[in-house]
């Protein structure tokens, strides 16, 4: 069995390592707020970024592939609302480096963290607009418990960062509810 100088396997060591990284912060900075603090905002900032990231990806899917008579209309809508996300993923991955965290910000990182249920690889027409509706939802009320998490953690900065992202994803979902409007 191969066994490092402590006596601890490889693949122990390797899992040591991905522990200390979630439990600790990478990164020296100056910044005032205390280590407990800007741990735990990190991992919820990660968290938010995966799924913000995910969530994208998945509006950004039914863009393409959408089709029928609401085609055009649809197409469009997806595109804005994906887009609406592209500035918070950046702002979120740069506010975790702010910390001295680490962002898992990439396509695999994400989707590995991110709590969102995967889009049917090949959707139902019918159910594209309520797909991305519920994954809308999912994903603001994920984002609006940490506002508080993070304010209670003692950063209003990352709080506040939150409460801008829900009201996007808000917005989104109202987009959405009034596309499926039947009167
Ligand atoms: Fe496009």
């Amino acid at each position: 069995m191969a066994t490092s100088g402590s006596g601890k396997k490889k693949s122990d060591r390797k899992k040591d390592d991905k522990n200390d990284l979630a439990k600790k912060l990478p990164f020296a900075t100056r910044h005032d707020l205390s280590d407990a603090t800007r741990t735990k905002v990190v991992a919820a900032l990660n968290q938010t970024l995966a799924e913000i990231f995910d969530l994208q990806s998945q509006i950004k899917q039914a863009h393409w592939n959408v089709k029928g008579a609401s085609f055009f209309g649809l197409h469009k809508l997806f595109d804005e609302i994906a887009g609406t996300l592209t500035e918070p993923v950046d702002t979120v991955a740069e506010r975790i480096l702010s910390l001295g965290g680490f962002a898992k910000g990439s396509v695999r990182l994400a989707a590995a963290a991110s709590t969102l249920p995967e889009l049917p690889a090949e959707f139902r027409q019918e159910d594209i607009v309520g797909d991305i509706a519920d994954r809308v939802a999912l994903a603001a009320k994920l984002a609006r418990k940490r506002i508080d998490d993070t304010e209670d953690a003692g950063d209003k900065v990352s709080s506040d960062l939150l409460i801008e992202i829900t009201a996007i994803l808000d917005k989104a979902l109202y987009f959405l509810e009034a596309y499926q409007f039947r009167a």
